[in-house]
C-alpha cells in the first residue's frame, strides 16, 4: 500500500473506532457487532505495524494494551487532590444544608450525585487527547498510571465537540460486578487467594505492570469534576453534561443518577430512592454526594485543609445480619494459599440464609480481634460470599476462645509460610500436599494446559486416594492393570486415558510451561517465556535478572520461576516428565533452525520509528537470529538499534555509556550475513 493512502486509512479507521468504542462502553448502544468492531481494529493494527511512523498517538489499538511498567512515575497534581467530608447521618446533612445556606444567605441549587466506590483518578486532556491520568495518591502527587488507564473502554482517548484547549477531569474508576465475579471465578479455577471486593481489585488492577492484563480486568470509569482555566460553564451541572457532549462516561438525569434539587427534602428523597435502588445497579456505590451547583458560591464558600465546604458525601448504612461464630476452617488452594472461612449459625440476609463468610487471612483477624461464639456482624457486597465486619465485644460470652491462627496446614501439617509483601498464608508442601497434589494434576490435565480427555476431577482424586498417583509425572507411567482394578474403571475408559496421555507428548511447549503450574505463570506468561528463552533448560538457567528483562515479566513470576527450579522435586517432576517424551523445548521451523545466530549473546534495546520492520518484527527478529531484547540502556548494552526520531535522553545516555548505534540499514545488514 502506498505510504499516503495507509495513512489516511490508519487516521479514518483510528476515527471510526473511537467513535464505535464510545457507542459501546459510554453509550451502551453499539451500531455494529463485535467481530466487525475487532476486524476494523486487526485491520488497523496490522497498517499500523508496516506503517509505525503513522501510528496515532492515542490510537484505538492502545485499547488492548501492552506497555508494561516497572515502577509508576511520580506526577505533582496541578491541582490538589482533595477528598470529601463524610457525613453518616441524616442529621448530619441537614446541619450541613443549613450551614451553607446561613453561608450565603440565600437559597442554594445542590447537585446529588452516586458515590462510585472506586479509586479516584485525575484525566489531563490537551487538544482533545488524553495525555495522563494519575492516581490521588497522598493529594499532592500521585503515580501515572496513562498506559493502563488507555485500556478503560468508557475513558476517551479522543475527544468531540467544543472542549477546551487544556482541561482536568476527575473521576472514579471502579470495577462492575459481572467483571469482579468473573475474575473471582476465574482465581477460584487456579487456586489462587480470591480478591476481597471490587474496590480493593479496581485499586490493584489500576497499578498492575501489564497494562495488557488491565485490558482485560473489565474496569469502567465515571467521571465527577471538571478543573482548568477555561472551564465551559459556570456549573458544576452544566461541565459535566458538556463532558458527556465530548464522549465522558457521566451519570444520566433519565435514570435518575444525578439531579438537581434547592432543598432539603430534594436531597433526602435522592438519598431514600438510591438508599433501595443501588442494589439494582451493576457496580457498587457507597454513599452519595452533594455538592453546590454554581462556581462562584463554590468559590465563596472554598475549602477546609483535607476538603471543599461545598460538597459533603453521605455513606449509606449497609444491610448487615448478627450471628454467631461456631468455628473457623482453612481452605487451601492448589498453589498452597490458604483461605480462612467463618462457619456461621445460619442467618438470612438480603433474602438469602448465610452459612459462611469470608475471613480473607490471618491480619484481618486480628483486626477484628475475632473469638469463637463471638456474635459477628455480617455484610454482603459484591463478593461471592458475604464477609465478617464486625464483633459486638460486648456480647462476648465468657466461654469464648481466642482465635488463634493455625501455624501448620491444615491438610498435611507442614509449617505454614507468609512472604514479606503478601497477605496470604501458603503451605509451603507443594508437592505433599493432598489439595495441592491433586489439584495440580487437576490443572495440568485442564483443558487449556495438557488438555489430557478421559481424566477429570474425579478420576484424579480416585487414583491419588489409591497410590495410582502422586504428581503430574506419575501420569506418564500408570499401569492399565491397577486402573481397571478400581471402582468404576471400565475397559473403555482406561484406554480413553491412556490415549489421552499419550496424545499430550504433542502438546507444545508453551501448554507445557502453563501445565507444569508455576504459580503466576498463567498461559500468556508461559506463552512469552517459552518464546524467548526458547527451552526448559534455558528458563531453569536463566538469572533473575535476565527473567525481568523480558517484556512483562516483573519481580513476581521472575522469583516465582526461580524458585520452583530450585526445588529438587519439581526438577525430578520435569526430568521425568521429559523422559516420557513431553514436550520441553519449542518446535523451531528447519529454517530457523538453520539460521546463523549472529546476534547470539548480545543485548539489544530498539529505540526510535523503523521504516522496513515494525517495532514487533524487529524483536522478533533480534530474538530469531539470538539476540536478547533489553528494555533500557546500561552498560550491559551491547548496541541500540536506533530507528528515526529516538528520545533525546536516549541519546544522551548512549553516549554517556558509550554504547553504540546501529542504523536500521546496518542492522538488516548484520542479519543477512546470518
Ligand atoms: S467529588 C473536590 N463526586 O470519594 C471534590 N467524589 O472522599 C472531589 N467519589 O476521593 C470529589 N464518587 O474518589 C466526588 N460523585 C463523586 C464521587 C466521589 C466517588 C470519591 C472520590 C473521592 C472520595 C471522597
Amino acid at each position: 500500500m502506498e505510504k499516503a493512502v495507509a495513512q489516511k486509512k490508519i487516521e479514518e479507521l483510528s476515527k471510526e473506532l473511537h467513535e464505535h468504542n464510545h457507542l459501546y462502553y459510554v453509550l451502551s448502544s453499539p451500531l455494529i457487532s463485535d467481530f466487525q468492531f475487532d476486524t476494523m481494529l486487526k485491520e488497523l493494527q496490522d497498517l499500523e505495524d508496516q506503517f509505525p511512523e503513522f501510528l496515532l498517538s492515542n490510537s484505538p489499538s492502545k485499547r488492548v494494551g501492552g506497555a508494561v511498567t516497572k515502577e509508576f512515575t511520580s506526577v505533582k497534581h496541578k491541582y490538589r487532590m482533595l477528598s470529601l467530608g463524610n457525613s453518616y447521618s441524616k442529621e448530619d446533612l441537614i446541619d450541613f444544608e443549613t450551614r451553607i445556606r446561613k453561608l450565603l444567605e440565600e437559597e442554594v441549587e445542590y447537585v446529588c450525585e452516586l458515590k462510585y466506590d472506586g479509586v479516584a483518578i485525575g484525566l489531563r486532556y490537551v487538544d482533545g487527547k488524553l495525555i495522563q491520568a494519575v492516581t490521588r495518591g497522598d493529594g499532592t502527587s500521585g503515580d501515572d498510571v496513562t498506559t493502563n488507564v488507555q485500556t478503560i473502554g468508557s475513558v476517551p482517548l479522543e475527544l468531540k465537540g467544543d472542549y477546551p484547549k487544556e482541561f482536568e477531569i476527575r473521576g472514579e474508576i471502579f470495577m462492575p460486578l459481572k467483571a469482579f465475579e468473573k475474575l473471582n471465578k476465574e482465581k477460584a479455577k487456579a487456586g489462587e487467594p480470591l480478591m476481597a471486593n471490587p474496590r480493593n481489585t479496581a485499586s490493584g488492577t489500576i497499578k498492575m505492570q501489564s497494562s495488557k492484563i488491565v485490558a482485560k480486568r473489565g474496569l469502567d470509569c465515571y467521571l465527577y469534576y471538571m478543573l482548568g482555566e477555561e472551564l465551559p460553564t459556570d456549573t458544576h451541572f452544566g461541565n459535566l453534561e458538556k463532558a458527556g457532549e465530548w464522549g465522558f462516561k457521566v451519570p444520566n438525569v433519565s435514570d435518575r443518577m444525578i439531579e438537581k434539587t434547592n432543598s432539603i427534602e430534594g436531597i433526602l428523597d435522592f438519598i431514600n430512592f438510591w438508599d433501595d435502588k443501588r442494589k439494582d445497579l451493576p457496580f457498587e456505590v457507597d454513599g452519595v454526594v452533594i455538592k453546590v451547583n454554581r462556581h462562584d458560591r463554590q468559590q465563596r464558600l472554598g475549602f477546609t485543609s483535607k476538603s471543599p465546604r461545598w460538597a459533603i458525601s453521605y455513606k449509606f448504612e449497609t444491610e448487615q445480619a448478627v450471628t454467631s461464630l461456631n468455628s473457623v476452617s482453612y481452605q487451601v488452594g492448589r498453589t498452597g494459599a490458604l483461605t480462612p472461612v467463618a462457619n456461621l449459625e445460619p442467618v438470612s440476609l438480603l433474602g438469602t440464609t448465610v452459612k459462611r463468610a469470608s475471613l480473607h487471612n490471618k491480619d484481618q483477624i486480628e483486626k477484628l480481634d475475632l473469638y469463637i461464639k463471638d456474635q459477628v456482624f455480617v455484610e454482603k457486597g459484591g463478593e461471592i460470599i458475604p464477609k465478617v465486619v464486625g464483633v459486638n465485644k460486648s456480647a462476648r460470652p465468657d466461654s469464648a476462645i481466642k482465635i488463634d491462627y493455625i501455624t501448620e496446614c491444615p491438610e498435611c501439617e507442614t509449617e505454614l509460610v507468609r512472604k514479606e509483601g503478601e497477605a496470604n498464608h501458603y503451605c509451603p508442601n507443594e508437592n505433599g500436599c493432598p489439595p495441592q497434589i491433586t489439584g495440580k494434576i487437576e490443572h495440568f490435565i485442564s483443558r487449556k494446559a495438557m488438555n489430557i480427555d478421559g481424566l477429570g476431577g474425579e478420576t484424579v482424586e480416585q487414583f491419588f486416594k489409591a497410590g495410582l498417583i502422586n504428581n503430574i509425572a506419575d501420569l506418564y507411567s500408570l499401569d492399565p492393570l491397577k486402573m481397571i482394578s478400581l471402582d468404576r474403571m471400565a475397559d473403555k475408559s482406561v484406554n480413553k486415558i491412556i490415549k489421552g496421555v499419550r496424545e499430550s507428548l504433542s502438546i507444545p511447549f508453551e501448554q507445557v510451561l502453563f501445565a507444569i503450574g508455576i504459580r503466576f505463570v498463567g498461559s500468556t506468561v508461559a506463552k512469552t517465556l517459552a518464546k524467548y528463552f526458547k527451552n526448559i533448560q534455558n528458563i531453569k538457567n536463566a538469572t533473575l535478572e535476565e527473567l525481568i528483562n523480558v517484556d512483562e515479566i516483573g519481580d513476581k513470576i521472575a522469583e516465582s520461576v526461580q524458585e520452583f527450579f530450585i526445588d529438587d522435586k519439581n526438577l525430578e517432576i520435569v526430568n521425568r516428565l521429559t523422559e516420557a517424551g513431553v514436550q520441553m523445548a519449542i518446535i523451531e521451523t528447519e529454517e530457523e533452525a538453520n539460521l546463523v545466530k549472529v546476534l547470539e549473546g548480545k543485548s539489544i534495546v530498539v529505540s526510535g520509528v523503523f521504516y522496513q520492520f515494525s517495532r514487533d518484527e524487529l524483536k522478533k527478529t533480534i530474538e530469531k537470529y539470538g539476540g536478547k531484547n533489553v528494555g533500557s540502556i546500561s552498560k550491559k548494552t551491547t548496541f541500540i538499534v536506533a530507528g528515526d526520531k529516538m528520545g533525546p535522553s536516549k541519546l544522551e545516555k548512549a553516549a554517556k555509556l558509550g554504547v553504540q548505534l546501529v542504523s536500521e540499514e546496518e542492522f538488516i545488514a548484520m542479519i543477512s550475513e546470518g
